[in-house]
């Protein structure tokens, strides 16, 4: 390994390695997101077939791959958690879903599929990594795409051309704590303060030099999806 490699396996931020905040990612999500509707927009965008081959990223709990497991041939997902993966894996036995490979790997390295893929997607992970990272990660996933693949790509985004980015942010913060509680207010504050997101027209550039065409792009809040093909 280069002495400038990256350890993707340190946790930034919130400690998705610990069992306990694996065991409470799913009913804490549950108050802010409905994953399953996620999933379903999700599978439409990526034009999912019963032959589609889907690699996920950053995976956590699985709820994602879950769903989009009935829909496709094979799904692989990948996460550097063993806690969160533990959790999936759990869920998918007692589901008796079989199409589906976990594995520990992260965007820049470690388990993947095979060989290129229809669809890859990733979901709030891809800001644990500073910049130039994410750059070096979007080039692995663009390698790993079939001619015509698509990406769904959907992370917290810092919107570009705000004013008054502190106003902004405080509404935002105190919104969630309406709806999510101070628990996740406060770890919404420590994912400003503390990790990797970065500007929109940012992630937009690296998907484009990526050779990766954005054909879709929608944000609420600031949680933003791409949707590019290769
Ligand atoms: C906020 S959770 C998102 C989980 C899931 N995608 C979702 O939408 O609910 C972030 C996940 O990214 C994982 N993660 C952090 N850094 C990663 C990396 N470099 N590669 C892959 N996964 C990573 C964490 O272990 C954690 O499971």
């Amino acid at each position: 390994m280069q002495p400038w490699q990256y350890d993707e396996h340190i946790q930034v931020g919130t400690d998705y390695a610990a069992v306990q905040e694996a065991e409470a990612y799913d009913q804490r999500m549950g108050s802010v997101r409905d994953v399953a509707a996620e999933a379903e927009r999700i599978a439409a965008a990526l034009g999912l077939t019963r032959e589609s081959e889907v690699w996920e990223i950053g995976a956590g709990t699985g709820e994602c791959a879950l769903a989009l497991a009935p829909r496709c041939r094979q799904v692989w997902a990948a996460d550097i958690s063993p806690a969160m993966l533990a959790v999936a894996k759990r869920k998918a036995a007692e589901r008796n879903i079989r199409n589906i490979r976990f594995g520990d790997g992260g965007f820049l390295a470690g388990f993947a599929p095979p060989d290129p893929v229809h669809a890859i997607v990733s979901q709030l992970a891809l800001h644990h990594l500073p910049d130039f990272w994410k750059f070096r990660a979007l080039q692995r996933l663009a390698a790993f795409l079939r001619p015509g693949g698509r990406l769904f790509l959907r992370d917290v985004v810092f919107p570009g051309g705000l004013d008054d980015y502190d106003r902004h942010l405080a509404d935002f913060v105190g919104n969630l704590a309406a709806k999510g509680g101070e628990k996740m207010a406060a770890a919404t504050a420590r994912h400003i303060r503390d990790e990797y997101s970065t500007f929109d027209w940012v992630l937009e550039g690296m998907l484009e030099r990526c050779g990766l065409r954005v054909t879709d792009r929608a944000s609420d809040g600031f949680l933003t999806f791409f949707l590019a093909e290769k």
